[in-house]
C-alpha cells in the first residue's frame, strides 16, 4: 500500500523507519518529511496545516494510508477532512484530539471520571485568577489551556510569579489564542514517566515506557524544550504503578472519551507522576511523543502498519502488541541556543556511519538537503538513539555515536538518563 506520514520532526522519522519494516508497505511518502526520512519516504513540499494540499495530494496519489504524526494538525481537524475524502486516516478526530488541545477539557473530563490528576481550577477572565491566586499554595502551576509547542506551563514559586504568569498567558497572550483560558493547578512532586498507547476507541493496548529530558540544561535546568532525551523502559515504571494505572487511568480515559461521544482512535500518550499519592496525569497528548517514539518504536516488535490498521478498524483487541526485552537511550543533538535562538544551516558529517551499526539509529529532527548536503534545520537538529541489553548499555552506546556526527553549533545534555543509576 502507499502510505502517507504528516509531519517533518524525529518522531516521523521513527514512525518512518518502523513502517519500513512492514511488508504492506509499496511506497511511502511523506509530508513535509525531511534529509533523514527522505531515505525512506519521497518527501513532498507540503505543510503539515495545509489540509486541502494534502487531501488533494491524497486522492492523486492513491494514498491508501495517511498517519498523522503531528499535534497541530490533529487537533485543527486534518484527519475529519482526509476522512470526509475517503482517506484511511490513523490519529484522532478533531472531537477527540482535544484531549491534547485543551487543557481545560482534559482536566474538567478527569475530575468527571475521576481519574487521578493535580486539583485545579478553569479560569477564562485573568480577574478571576488573579483573585484566585491571593489565597493559592506555592509552588503553583499555570497552563495555557490550548497548544504551545510544550511551552505553555509555568511553574511559579510565589505570589509575584503567578501574577505575571497570569499576565503572560492571558493577558500579554505570550502562547497566543492558546492563552484564552487557563488552568491553575496544584503542584506537585514525583519522577515522570511517559506511557504511550495504542487505542481503537474502545481497546486501549500500552507501549512500553519512557522518560524524556525536558528542560535545555544538565541537572534539569534551563528552559523547558521539546524534549532534549529519552530512555525505555523506565525502571520507575513497575508492576504495582502499571496495575495502578490500567485500573484507574488507561480505560477509564478510553471510556470516559467514549462516553463523551468522542471516541479516540490513534495514539494516547499519558504523561504521568508518580507522586507519594499515586501516579497521577499530568497531561494527555493525542500522538507519539516525540524523543519517547525514537525509544519505543525500535523496540517494538510488532509490524506497526498492521497495529495502526487495528486501531482503524477497531479490532486492537486482536492484537498481541510485544516490545523488545532490553533498552533504548535517544540523545538529543540541538543547536547551541536552543529553545530560545540559534543560527542553523551547518553541514552535517557523519551520519553514514549509523547505516554501518545495527541497533543504533540516528533520527532527523531539523535538517535539510542544501544541494546534496545535510545542513541543519532547527533547535532539536537529531536524535541518536542506540539499544543495549540494560539501561545502562543503552546509555553508554548513545553516548559513543554522539561523537559519530559533528555540526557547527551541536550542543547536547551530558546527564540523560542519569536516573537510571538512582533506580
Ligand atoms: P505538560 O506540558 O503539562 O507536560 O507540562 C510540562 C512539564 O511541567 C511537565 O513535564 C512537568 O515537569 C511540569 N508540570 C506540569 N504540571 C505539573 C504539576 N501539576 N506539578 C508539577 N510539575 C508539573
Ligand atoms: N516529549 C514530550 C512530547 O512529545 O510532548
Amino acid at each position: 500500500m502507499k502510505v502517507l506520514i504528516v509531519g517533518s520532526g524525529g518522531r516521523e522519522h521513527a514512525i518512518a523507519a518502523s513502517a519500513a519494516k512492514s511488508s504492506k508497505v509499496e511506497k511511502m511518502y511523506c509530508a513535509p518529511g525531511n534529509a533523514g526520512i527522505a531515505e525512506y519516504a519521497e518527501c513532498v513540499p507540503i505543510g503539515a496545516m495545509e489540509f486541502e494540499k494534502l487531501t488533494a495530494f491524497a486522492k492523486e496519489t492513491g494514498i491508501d494510508l495517511v498517519i498523522v504524526g503531528m499535534d497541530d494538525p490533529l487537533v485543527g481537524g486534518l484527519v475529519d477532512e482526509l476522512e470526509a475524502a475517503g482517506i484511511r486516516t490513523f490519529g484522532p478526530r478533531k472531537n477527540a484530539a482535544i484531549l491534547e488541545g485543551s487543557k481545560a477539557f482534559s482536566k474538567d473530563l478527569m475530575k468527571k471520571y475521576r481519574i487521578p490528576t493535580a486539583a485545579y481550577e478553569n479560569f477564562t477572565d485573568p480577574n478571576a485568577a488573579l483573585a484566585y491566586l491571593e489565597t493559592a499554595k506555592f509552588p503553583i502551576v499555570l497552563k495555557a489551556d490550548g497548544l504551545a509547542l510544550g511551552k505553555g506551563v509555568l511553574i511559579c514559586q510565589n505570589l509575584e510569579e503567578a501574577r505575571e504568569g497570569v499576565r503572560t498567558i492571558m493577558l500579554d497572550k505570550k502562547f497566543g489564542s492558546a492563552g484564552n483560558e487557563m488552568v491553575i493547578e496544584e503542584f506537585m512532586t514525583g519522577r515522570e514517566v511517559s506511557v504511550l498507547s495504542f487505542v481503537d476507541g474502545k481497546t486501549i493496548k500500552t507501549m512500553t515506557s519512557a522518560q524524556d529530558h525536558k528542560r535545555a540544561g544538565d541537572g534539569d535546568t534551563g528552559l523547558n524544550t521539546g524534549g532534549m532525551g529519552t530512555f525505555s523502559p523506565s525502571p520507575f515504571y513497575t508492576e504495582e504503578v502499571e496495575k495502578f494505572c490500567e485500573e484507574h487511568i488507561y480505560q477509564a480515559t478510553v471510556d470516559a472519551m467514549a462516553a463523551e461521544g468522542r471516541p479516540f482512535k490513534g495514539v494516547i500518550f499519558f504523561g504521568l507522576m508518580l507522586t507519594e499519592d499515586g501516579p497521577k496525569v499530568l497531561e494527555y497528548n493525542a500522538r507519539f511523543g516525540d524523543p519517547e517514539a525514537q525509544v519505543v518504536l525500535p523496540r517494538m516488535k510488532n509490524d506497526l502498519i498492521e497495529v495502526v490498521e487495528a486501531c482503524i478498524d477497531g479490532t486492537l483487541d486482536q492484537v498481541d502488541l510485544q516490545f523488545e526485552d532490553n533498552a533504548a537511550v535517544c540523545v538529543v543533538l540541538a543547536s547551541d541556543g536552543y529553545p530560545v535562538d540559534y543560527d542553523k544551516g551547518f553541514a552535517i558529517s557523519g551520519l553514514e556511519r549509523f547505516r554501518e551499526h545495527e541497533g543504533y539509529y540516528c533520527f532527523h529532527a531539523g535538517t535539510k538537503f542544501q544541494g546534496d548536503k545535510v545542513v541543519t534545520n532547527g533547535g532539536r537538529v537529531l536524535g541518536v538513539t542506540a539499544k543495549g541489553r540494560n539501561l545502562q548499555e543503552a546509555r553508554a552506546n548513545a553516548y559513543a555515536a554522539t561523537d559519530w556526527v559533528e555540526f557547527g553549533n551541536k550542543y547536547m545534555r551530558h546527564d540523560i538518563g542519569k536516573a537510571i543509576d538512582e533506580a
